[in-house]
């Protein structure tokens, strides 16, 4: 199967539509900090042909098959092996002060979820992985087998919202001590048993929010976009823009927490009028969260859980 079939980016034309008025100008640079296939980054190429795009991802495989799709717009893709909260070194490098645009679309991407082995999917039995870049870090198994009890709790209600994270974690510590955990299969067998009758009929898989919980800690997800997220508002230009696609609550609420920050001014309260400095850096350019549409997400399952957020750097930092 070819790259292209295994991914439709998800609300592609309102990132374009988003990004245009920042990218109209020539030398413009994007930004990509979530590669994957490419899917969104070939549209940014094709749509923009004066645009220079650089584009981030920690998974070797995922800039390994988007190199070969996007090696017809030669030098004007620059491909890095990085995760993204190091967006500010990676532009150092390069010698780019700042940007005109910068995408994430979160989470993994479908081929994570496709290629069983790799660990992310519940439905097919596969070894604990779940790490991005499997090259460093520790796996999905090694969290299970090894954390204290009342870490994992806090894991499982934290990244997972699972309300019976402590029924969930009494059976992982009880079967841990017989046997470490090894494969997927056994931890949702696992979470099946330990579930009462009443959770299993909503909801979907009962292992979904247990996965998304582990997920997250194995590639220590959140800490990297708290990071993220500011640095890369920092990377913008003047006039540059940001667009955030989240696929769960905790990353939406993130996004919205930082760019609400930079929309606000910081000036002491009962000033009459806002001096300069104190004046906010950024404007939003989303009303709340957007949704993709109906039709999307019946072309489009993985669009499903997707939030969308943007902003334009209006400001310099001017320090009071
Ligand atoms: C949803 S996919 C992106 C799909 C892409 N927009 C497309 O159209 O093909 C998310 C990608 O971001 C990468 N990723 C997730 N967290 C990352 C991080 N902290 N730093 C760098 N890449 C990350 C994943 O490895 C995955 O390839």
């Amino acid at each position: 199967m070819s790259s292209n079939a295994l991914h439709v980016p998800v609300m592609l034309q309102r990132c374009l539509d988003m990004l245009a008025p920042a990218l109209a100008r020539p030398g413009a640079v994007v930004v990509d900090c979530t590669l994957g296939l490419g899917g969104h980054s070939e549209a940014l190429l094709r749509e923009f042909p004066q645009v220079r795009l650089i584009a981030l991802d920690r998974d070797p495989a995922a800039l390994r098959l988007a190199g070969e799709r996007l090696a017809p717009y030669g030098d004007r893709a620059t491909l890095v092996h990085a995760v993204y909260d190091e967006l500010p070194e990676v532009l150092d490098r390069l010698g780019v002060p700042r940007v005109q645009g910068v995408l994430f679309d979160l989470g993994v991407s479908s081929m994570q979820l496709d290629e069983a082995e790799r660990g992310f999917a519940y439905a097919q039995d596969a070894p604990l992985d779940m790490r991005m870049d499997q090259t460093t870090g520790v796996s999905a198994a090694e969290v299970l087998n090894t954390y204290p009890p009342g870490e994992l709790v806090r894991i499982l209600r934290a990244y997972g919202e699972e309300k019976f994270a402590k029924k969930i974690v009494d059976a992982v510590v009880r079967e841990r001590a017989k046997e470490p955990f090894t494969n997927s299969a056994r931890l949702v067998e696992l979470i099946r048993e330990a579930l009462p009758q009443a959770a299993k009929r909503t909801g979907g898989n009962p292992a979904k929010r247990t996965f998304q919980a582990l997920r997250i800690e194995v590639n220590g997800e959140l800490a990297v976009l708290e990071r993220a997220i500011p640095a890369a508002v920092g990377a913008l230009a003047v006039g540059g823009r940001i667009a955030v696609l989240s696929y769960h609550s905790l990353e939406d609420r993130l996004v919205k927490q930082v760019f609400a920050a930079g929309a606000r001014h910081t000036a002491p309260p009962g000033l009459p009028v806002i001096p300069e400095p104190y004046q906010p850096r950024l404007k939003l350019l989303t009303r709340g969260a957007e949704l993709p549409t109906e039709e999307e997400i019946a072309e489009n399952r993985r669009a499903a859980p997707a939030r969308f957020r943007g902003a334009e750097r209006i400001r310099e930092e001017v320090t009071p």
